[in-house]
């Protein structure tokens, strides 16, 4: 599978731009109205009695914005963020030291915390819990458990996987909050603010035109803005309209509703070659050539979120929706 431009995972390309276009304080940070809200109260509450926020997880599809709501809780309480991963810890040593290093009231990230491995999980619980953690010194009969210490501090949890997060961790969250697919509307105000930023200058309709097709995800939103931008600069007069938008995407091969080449040969193997479905995940895959596992875990998603794919018991089945996206209409049998 080649690299998608409409991959909601952070790539390179995204790095460059993403620190200069993040919101920094709860006010800059556009939609998740639920989980703002909440955690307005939680900070609000922890200021005022001067303590440490309690420890916050988010939990999402990549590219919503959980990472920026983590150094905005950051900012928000005036203290520094330490920014780690599931995967990057590797023993429960290089844990201990990284919260023996944080000051009182740090945040401490964790991105994709449901990697992180069982002894290292271990260790957090009772950090999380009573700010300690149990280490042991020596070897065989002389080893000794000992108790240290830490400082109070907030841990921040990241992941896209909910499901994966065992119970003991995930219980030890005082504040939950699950982001959301953001709205167009919310989209195009956070392209706007992103255009300032760059500053490009976008119409209303080039904004909105843009934010259709970014499949509801602040970053493929920025994204996408990003090369639009170029092409309004080289082939118009650096504007970007809706005019702008639309030639640009089109050549970028990115659709009215932001599906990109495989998704609409997805949609019109099954409609073509299997009149609408049902049909397996499997047969689709194997006339595409494409793998079952990523068509499933990739690209099945966000067809079946926007109602254009159906699962059935029977298999997969194209909707309505889904024929008229492509200006055709499903024969229904009388
Ligand atoms: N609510 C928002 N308002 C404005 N920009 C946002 C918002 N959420 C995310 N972004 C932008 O999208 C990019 C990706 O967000 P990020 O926090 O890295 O997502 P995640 O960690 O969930 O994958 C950020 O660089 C930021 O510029
Ligand atoms: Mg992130």
């Amino acid at each position: 599978m080649g690299k998608r431009i409409i991959t909601t995972e952070i790539t390179e390309e995204d790095r460059k731009i993403e620190n200069t276009l993040r919101p920094q304080m709860l006010s800059d940070y556009i939609g998740q109205k639920k989980a703002k809200e909440n955690l307005k109260v939680y900070i609000d509450a922890a200021k005022q009695r001067n303590e440490t926020l309690d420890h916050v997880l988010f939990y999402g599809p990549p590219g919503l914005g959980k990472t920026t709501l983590a150094s905005i809780i950051a900012n928000e309480m005036s203290v520094n963020m330490k920014v780690t991963s599931g995967p990057a810890i590797e023993k429960p040593g290089d844990m201990a030291a990284i919260l023996n290093n944080l000051q009182e009231g740090d945040v401490l990230f964790v991105d994709e915390i449901h990697r992180l491995n069982r002894q290292v999980e271990e260790l957090l619980y009772p950090a999380m819990e009573d700010y300690a953690i149990d280490i042991v010194i020596g070897k065989g009969a002389t080893a000794k458990s000992i108790r240290l210490d830490l400082p109070k501090f907030t841990l921040v949890g990241a992941t896209t996987r909910a499901g994966m997060l065992t119970p003991p961790l995930r219980d030890r969250f005082g504040v939950v909050n699950r982001l959301e697919f953001y709205t167009t509307e919310e989209l195009k105000e956070i392209i706007c603010r992103s255009a300032e930023v760059f500053r490009v200058e976008i119409n209303e309709e080039g904004a909105l035109e843009l934010a259709r097709r970014s499949r509801g995800t602040p970053r493929l939103a920025n994204r996408l803005l990003k090369r639009v931008r170029d092409f309004a600069q080289v082939k118009y007069d650096g504007r970007i309209t809706k005019e702008v938008a639309d030639f640009a995407l089109d050549i970028l091969e990115v659709d009215k509703l932001g599906l990109d080449n495989t998704d609409r040969e997805i949609l019109l193997t099954m409609i073509e070659k299997f009149g609408g479905g049902p049909v397996g995940i499997e047969t689709v895959a194997t006339t595409i050539g494409e793998d079952a596992g990523t068509i499933e875990e990739v690209y099945e998603p966000y067809l079946v979120q926007n109602g254009l794919i159906l699962r059935t018991p029977r298999g997969r089945v194209v909707s309505d929706l889904g024929y008229k996206h492509f200006g055709l209409h499903q024969e229904k049998l009388v």
